[in-house]
């Protein structure tokens, strides 16, 4: 077997801050191979963004304790040093926001902005760069991409500043690509257009791609693999087929019922997950999920869910106590009629 492109083991991310220690990643593992994309959902604050910007050394170490492996290539990026991660950042790992004016300067071109990254880690000349960039421009559909380039971020569209940070993203051809709800605030039409965008280029570049999005409907059209997280840390993991036909943690069906239908274009929301996300400066004992959960009490030995914590997702077994049989029938006879 070949390693992983990523290999994420036993993450720990906290921040130091007035009110005391925020966990807001807690023991999160998993593995991402080239040419796959896995698809991150969870809540506000589950820790999607801070996981990524980890990886992607982004983090201020006077206020931030990182504690585990993050191989990249088998590279140990917890412990590289920050020249190192710069060379990494925009040449092998790229990462599109949901708002591209937070990469995009209003006070260049967006030519010269997309040819930046190639000339600092290819070498390449101001010209080179600039045709390359021109030839991005045009791969990510920017009619008239020779023109377009000297324009500045403001005379281009909400779609195509999405586009041109794309072609910002991918012009150093990057083997990690993270994508952190990078179509949220498009419109539907255009969003469509972004994501088979993404889908082609991934065919032809093969980057390995992290797909984070609120949107169920947009995953299962993206990624290959999901993992659900819950208050920093993964609840369950799977192939998008077996997490959204049969999944097997309380927060996923919660997640799930509370998620438009895949199939209807009504958008009718059903019943929304009780209670809120926990505190991640207190969190609860036991099973994070507990103060939510409709299925403690099913699960054999009192108390347990509140004393004591299931173990890390793994493969297809989620981090709850119910035993394997019990998450099938519950699912099958409790959660899935509901879903319809
Ligand atoms: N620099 C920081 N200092 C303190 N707490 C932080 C910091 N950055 C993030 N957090 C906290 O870490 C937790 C995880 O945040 P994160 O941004 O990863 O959530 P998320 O899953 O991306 O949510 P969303 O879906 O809203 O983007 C949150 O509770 C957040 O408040
Ligand atoms: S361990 Fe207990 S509280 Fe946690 S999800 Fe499973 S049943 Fe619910
Ligand atoms: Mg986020």
């Amino acid at each position: 077997m070949s390693t992983p492109l990523l290999s994420v083991r036993d993450l720990h991310v906290s921040f130091k801050t007035e009110d005391g220690v925020v966990r807001a990643v807690d023991r999160l593992s998993f593995d991402l191979d080239r040419g796959r994309t896995l698809g991150i959902v969870g809540e506000s604050g589950s820790g999607k963004s801070v996981t990524n910007l980890t990886v992607l050394g982004l983090h201020n170490p006077m206020f931030t304790t990182v504690e585990g492996e993050i191989l990249l290539d088998g590279q140990e990026l917890t412990t590289a040093r920050e020249s190192e991660l710069e060379k990494l950042r925009g040449n092998k790992v790229a990462m599109i926001f949901q708002d591209p004016l937070t990469a995009l300067s209003p006070y260049y071109t967006v030519g010269r902005q997309i040819a930046e990254p190639y000339m600092k880690h290819n070498g390449a000349t101001k010209k080179d760069a600039w045709e390359r960039a021109v030839e991005m421009l045009g791969k990510v559909g920017i009619p008239n991409p020779r023109q377009r380039a000297k324009d500045y971020p403001h005379q281009f569209s909400g779609g195509m500043r999405q586009r041109a940070m794309i072609a910002m993203a991918l012009i150093c051809d990057p083997d990690l690509l993270i994508a952190d709800e990078p179509t949220t605030a498009l419109d539907v039409t255009v969003q469509a257009q972004i994501l088979d965008l993404l889908k082609d280029l991934q065919r032809e570049f093969g980057s390995g791609i992290i797909f984070i999005t609120h949107d169920l409907g947009v995953i299962a059209d993206m990624a290959d693999d999901i993992m659900v997280m819950y208050a920093g840390s993964a609840v369950e993991r799977g192939t998008t087929a077996q997490v959204l036909r049969s999944p097997r943690h309380p927060y996923t069906w919660g997640l799930l019922n509370s998620m438009p239908r895949l199939d209807s274009d009504t958008g009718v929301r059903l019943s929304p997950i009780l209670g809120t996300p926990p505190s991640l400066l207190t969190p609860p004992s036991g099973c994070r999920f507990h103060p939510r959960c409709a299925f403690a009490d099913r699960v054999a030995g009192a108390g347990r869910c509140t004393t004591e914590r299931p173990p890390p997702a793994t493969d297809r077994a989620s981090a709850c106590h119910l035993t394997a049989d019990q998450k099938r029938t519950i699912f099958i006879e409790e959660i899935k009629p509901r879903l319809g």
